[in-house]
C-alpha cells in the first residue's frame, strides 16, 4: 500500500550541492500531493536522536541556490548495528512515519535497504560529487563539482603557462576516476592518474620531456585514490628535472550553489520519489538514463560497480597530444 500522510527525508553521507533543492523539491512536491514532510537532522543519526524539523512550502524556501544541506549529514556508526536501526525505526513509526526518501550515495542506500528488510518503505535520491553510483548518468552535485573544478584549474593554468611550469592538481574520487576524467577532459590536462587505471609516472615523465618544445606548460591530474599529488610531483620532479608545484584541491569542490543541471535533476529526481512512495514502492533509487528519469532496485546497484568511461578517458588523451 502506497504512503498516505506522512514522509520523512533526510540528506546522508558526503554532502553534495543540490541536496537543498532536492530537500526543497520532496517538501513542496509533497505537500502538494496532500503529505505532511518531515526532515530529520544529520542524517540516520537524527533518525535514531529523533531530531527533525516538520517542513512547511516556507521552511525550505531560499535554500534552492545554496550548497551543502540545510538537514546536515553525518555517517552514523550506531546506524550500521542492529539496536540503532530499530531505535530509528521506532522513531519513525511514533511519529506515524510511512515512509523515508535518503538523499545519498552508495552507502547510505545499503542503510535504506536495511530499513526496507525491516518494513520501512525507502527510495533513494543520488547525491554524490562522484558520480559512481551505478544504475544513474548523473547523481547530484557531479555537475557542480566539475564547474567549481574546472574554474579552479584554469586558474592553475594561467599561471602555469605564464611560469613555464608543471603543475600536479589533485581531485577527489578516493574509488573512482569518474571527477578526474571528466575534469580533464574539460580542462585539457595533459595527464589523468586514476585508480582504475596503472600509474606509469616514467612514461609521464619521458613524454613530458619529448614534448618539451612544444609545451611550456604541462597539467597533471591526479584522483585522490590513484597517488597523492606530492609523491607525483616529487617523482616527476627526480625524472624530469623541471620545478613541479602541487594543488590539492581538498575540500572546495564540495562546495558551491548548485548548476542548472544539480537543480533541474533535484526538481525531478525529487517529485519522482514522492510519487513512488505514494505508488507503494520502496527499495529503489531515482536515476536518470539518456535524458529520461527512472528507476532502479536497490539491489541491483548494489552489485554493480560504475566503472569508467573508457572512450572519454581515450580521448582526453588524444586531445592532449
Ligand atoms: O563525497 C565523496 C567524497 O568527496 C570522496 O571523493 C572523498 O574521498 C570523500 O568524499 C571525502 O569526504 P570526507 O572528508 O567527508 O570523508
Amino acid at each position: 500500500m502506497g504512503v498516505k500522510k506522512r514522509i520523512a527525508v533526510i540528506t546522508s553521507g558526503g554532502d553534495a550541492s543540490g541536496m537543498n533543492a532536492a530537500i526543497r523539491a520532496v517538501a513542496r512536491y509533497g505537500i502538494y500531493k496532500g503529505l505532511e514532510i518531515y526532515g530529520f537532522y544529520e542524517g540516520y543519526k537524527g533518525l535514531i536522536n529523533n531530531n527533525f524539523i516538520v517542513l512547511d512550502p516556507a521552511s525550505v524556501g531560499g535554500i534552492i541556490d545554496r550548497g551543502g544541506t540545510f538537514l546536515y549529514s553525518a555517517r552514523s556508526e550506531r546506524f550500521k548495528c542492529r539496536e540503532g536501526q530499530k531505535e530509528a525505526i521506532g522513531n519513525m513509526k511514533n511519529n506515524g512515519i510511512e515512509g523515508l526518501i535518503v538523499i545519498g550515495g552508495d552507502g547510505s542506500f545499503r542503510g535504506a535497504h536495511e530499513l526496507h528488510k525491516q518494513g520501512i518503505k525507502v527510495i533513494g535520491i543520488p547525491a554524490t560529487i562522484d558520480n559512481d553510483i551505478p544504475g544513474t548518468d548523473y547523481s547530484i552535485g557531479f555537475d557542480t563539482a566539475l564547474n567549481v573544478i574546472i574554474g579552479l584549474i584554469s586558474k592553475i593554468r594561467d599561471t602555469a603557462y605564464s611560469h613555464d611550469r608543471i603543475f600536479v592538481i589533485e581531485v577527489m574520487g578516493r574509488n573512482s576516476g569518474i571527477i578526474a576524467i571528466n575534469t580533464g577532459l574539460a580542462c585539457g590536462a595533459d595527464f589523468i592518474l586514476i585508480p582504475e587505471k596503472k600509474v606509469d609516472i616514467i612514461g609521464i615523465a619521458e613524454s613530458i620531456k619529448k614534448n618539451r618544445a612544444s609545451k611550456r606548460h604541462t597539467l597533471v591530474i591526479v584522483a585522490e585514490g590513484a597517488a597523492r599529488a606530492s609523491e607525483v610531483a616529487s617523482s616527476i620532479k627526480l625524472l624530469v628535472g623541471r620545478e613541479v608545484r602541487v594543488s590539492v584541491l581538498g575540500h572546495i569542490q564540495r562546495g558551491g550553489s548548485p548548476t542548472a543541471l544539480d537543480r533541474k535533476l533535484a526538481a525531478e529526481f525529487g517529485k519522482k520519489s514522492v510519487d513512488l512512495l505514494i505508488e507503494g514502492k520502496s527499495d529503489c533509487m531515482v536515476g536518470i538514463k539518456a535524458m529520461k528519469i527512472i528507476t532502479q532496485k536497490f539491489e541491483d546497484i548494489f552489485e554493480t560497480v560504475k566503472g569508467i568511461d573508457e572512450s572519454l578517458y581515450n580521448l582526453t588523451d588524444i586531445l592532449s597530444r
